[in-house]
């Protein structure tokens, strides 16, 4: 019996199928490869030895479910599959919407047609909106302030709702604060396509030399030093959450949403600090406005994530900084030097 992870080949995807395969697990990997690479599956099957079934098809494209489901002996899946910026499901909510949600609700159709109601859904301390009140626990109020974060908070919904209508299904609605850094051997990271919206892809580029400067957006909020706190933790981290959710999803029937947070927050010129010190490269930056959408203050209370799943952010702020610049550096190599 194997586990489906969707999206496979994407940032966080890509460091949980290592885990897995190396946790003994056997993977089918599925990806539309929109937002991830190739190489991706042969630095998993690299890292790990492993070989397992890789399906190029959608998450949209029923038929290509059907194949997957009807090929493989799967006993639970992990959901990665998705668009995942912020900015431009503003752009786009149509595109947003569709891809998001038709294409969930299509896995768990195929799902619920193969006898398979096991499922770990990325979802995202987006869900938490504008809540003031810091660190956020899992029984908050919920909201959203963009298109990308209304749909994990209506997957998160679909999901309560498939299972009021079967109770034989198992949900585990992870909520991830700020995934960042990357795999020891810098095969794995994050790379997004195009200018990176999010801090450490930005910052990396930055001390690679593709870009002149960091913008820091917002110097005014209430912080320590005036710019957005967030809880970042390492993607590593991240991943061994998802096969821990895994085993707890195996064991019973139900819906949790846990927080996957360190339970820390550090500001942004902080990270810029802890950057420089664990690459030795400065970082040019200057304070400018705010980011439309943005919240000054966000970080997990991850007492649940520790109460039913066993689970703690081990690596801390340096490491996670460290492992995104040796991934960077890695990346500017050829191909025949890794
Ligand atoms: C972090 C901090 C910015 C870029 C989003 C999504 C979340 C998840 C992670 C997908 C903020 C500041 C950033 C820059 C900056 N996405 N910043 N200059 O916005 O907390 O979360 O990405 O799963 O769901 O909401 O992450 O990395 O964009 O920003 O000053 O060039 O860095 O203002 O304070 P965010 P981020």
């Amino acid at each position: 019996m194997s586990i489906l992870v969707t999206g496979g080949a994407g940032y966080i995807g890509s460091h949980t199928c290592v885990e897995l395969l190396q946790a003994g697990r056997d993977i089918v990997l599925l990806d539309n490869f929109s937002n991830a690479k190739p190489e991706a599956v042969r630095s998993i099957k690299r890292l790990t030895g492993k070989d397992f079934p890789v399906y190029a098809t959608d998450i949209l494209y029923e038929p290509g479910l059907r194949k997957v489901f009807g090929e493989q002996e799967i006993e639970a899946v992990i959901h990665f599959a998705g668009l995942k910026a912020v900015g431009e499901s503003v752009q786009v909510p149509m595109v947003y919407y569709h891809n998001n949600i038709t294409g969930t609700l299509n896995l768990c159709k195929v799902m619920a047609e193969q006898g398979c109601k096991r499922i770990v859904f990325s979802s995202s301390a987006t869900v938490y909106g504008t809540n003031p009140d810091v660190p956020f626990r899992e029984e908050y109020p919920l909201s959203a302030t963009n298109p990308y974060g209304m749909t994990k908070l209506i997957i998160e919904q679909l999901l309560r709702d498939i299972w009021v209508s079967d109770n034989q299904w198992s949900v585990a609605l992870l909520r991830y604060f700020n995934p960042i850094g990357a795999h020891k051997s810098g095969l794995l990271g994050e790379d997004p396509n195009g200018i990176p919206n999010n801090l450490l892809p930005y910052i990396s580029q930055v001390a690679a030399g593709k870009l002149p400067e960091l913008s820091v957006y917002g110097g005014d909020y209430e912080t320590g030093d005036g710019t957005g706190v967030r809880d970042y933790l390492h993607v590593v981290d991240l991943a061994l959450g998802h096969l821990r959710a895994l085993d707890y999803i195996q064991k019973g029937a139900g819906v949790e949403a846990i927080n996957l947070g360190t339970g820390r927050g550090y500001s942004v010129l902080e990270v810029v600090r802890a950057f420089e010190e664990a690459s030795g490269v400065p970082i040019p930056h200057k304070i400018v406005g705010r980011r439309p959408g943005d919240i000054a203050v966000s970080y997990a209370d991850p007492a649940k994530a520790q109460r039913l799943l066993g689970w703690k952010a081990l690596r801390e702020l340096g490491e996670m900084c460290a492992d995104s610049w040796n991934y960077t550096r890695m990346s500017q190599k050829n191909p025949e030097e890794l």
